[in-house]
């Protein structure tokens, strides 16, 4: 029976460190219990039944290995996640940013593109839009294109429009969108500014040092191990500009950041913190 499958630790490591060999691709520093559940999902999407036969499928087609990341990193998401996170965001960007000749950001693991079409919301509704240079990144190819495809289902539309409501109750969302049979196709000019692009935080390289002013990395460091949350801290670090914000999800733990030196948390509510310098 489908449901009955397990995947044991050791099947779990042979797994990871053959896509890893062959591929380059490194699986190996998730946590291993969410893992064992995506793939298990795999394995019952397909049909496999065994980790044995999702590994000949590896070898058979060679393709499949980005299905498989595709499927492994289906990213929860939604606009105005956590809407308190997004009034401190404006009063922020009102209060500190106001003054900036540009603002450059990166959102690390941005899905299917809801957070950047936030920020764009945020931005233009306090009139810094134009100052903007953001590159939003995720290894996950499919999410990529729903980003910039900007097109959602109307179900999906329910809990962005509620999110947003609880963020701003004076305004109308739906003059963001125009609604088009079962999709929702959100105004493309709010993310303009925004370059999407492949980059798997794991193993590819940061960008230049010293060149955002905010980065976002929400419910993505979920999925890593120690060892891999510790190095990822030191890329954010280093790309980010001295007083940089830093912000995580409301899933991600605060530990690692919490005893560095690294950061100041400025906001506990909304889990901003600021690079020191
Ligand atoms: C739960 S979603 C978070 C989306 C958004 N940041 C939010 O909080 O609403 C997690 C995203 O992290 C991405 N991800 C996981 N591992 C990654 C990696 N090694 N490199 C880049 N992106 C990764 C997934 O593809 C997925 O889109």
């Amino acid at each position: 029976m489908a449901d009955a499958i397990d995947v044991t630790d050791f099947e779990l490591q042979s797994l990871t460190q053959s896509i890893l060999t062959r591929y380059g691709i490194d699986f190996t520093c998730y946590e291993p219990k969410s893992l064992k559940r995506r793939i298990i999902r795999v394995i019952n999407n397909f049909e496999l039944e065994s980790v044995h036969n999702l590994w000949v499928k590896f070898l058979r087609d060679p393709k499949f290995v980005f299905t498989f990341m595709n499927e492994i990193s289906v990213g929860m998401t939604s606009m105005f996640r956590d809407p308190i996170l997004w009034k401190n965001i404006k009063s922020l960007l009102r209060n500190e940013f106001n003054q900036k000749a540009n603002i450059d950001i990166w959102h690390a693991g941005c899905s299917t593109g809801e957070e950047v079409f936030t920020m764009g919301i945020v931005l233009k509704e306090v009139n810094l839009i134009h100052k903007v240079k953001a590159v939003a990144t995720d290894f996950n190819q499919d999410a990529i294109a729903t980003a910039q495809s900007g097109i959602y289902h109307k179900i999906k539309m329910i809990e962005n429009e509620n999110n947003y409501k609880q963020f701003n109750a004076f305004s109308d969302f739906a003059q963001y969108y125009t609604r088009e049979s079962s999709d929702c196709k959100m105004d493309l000019s709010l993310t303009s500014h925004s370059k999407y692009s492949y980059q798997n935080l794991i193993t590819d390289l940061p960008p230049s040092p010293g060149m955002f002013d905010i980065i976002f990395c929400r419910n993505v460091m979920i999925y890593f191990d120690s060892k891999a949350k510790e190095n990822l801290l030191e890329k954010f670090y280093n790309a980010l500009k001295p007083k940089g914000l830093f912000i995580i999800g409301f899933f991600d733990t605060m530990g690692h950041l919490n005893d560095s030196n690294k950061f100041n948390l400025i906001n506990e509510e909304a889990k901003i913190f600021r690079k020191l310098e």
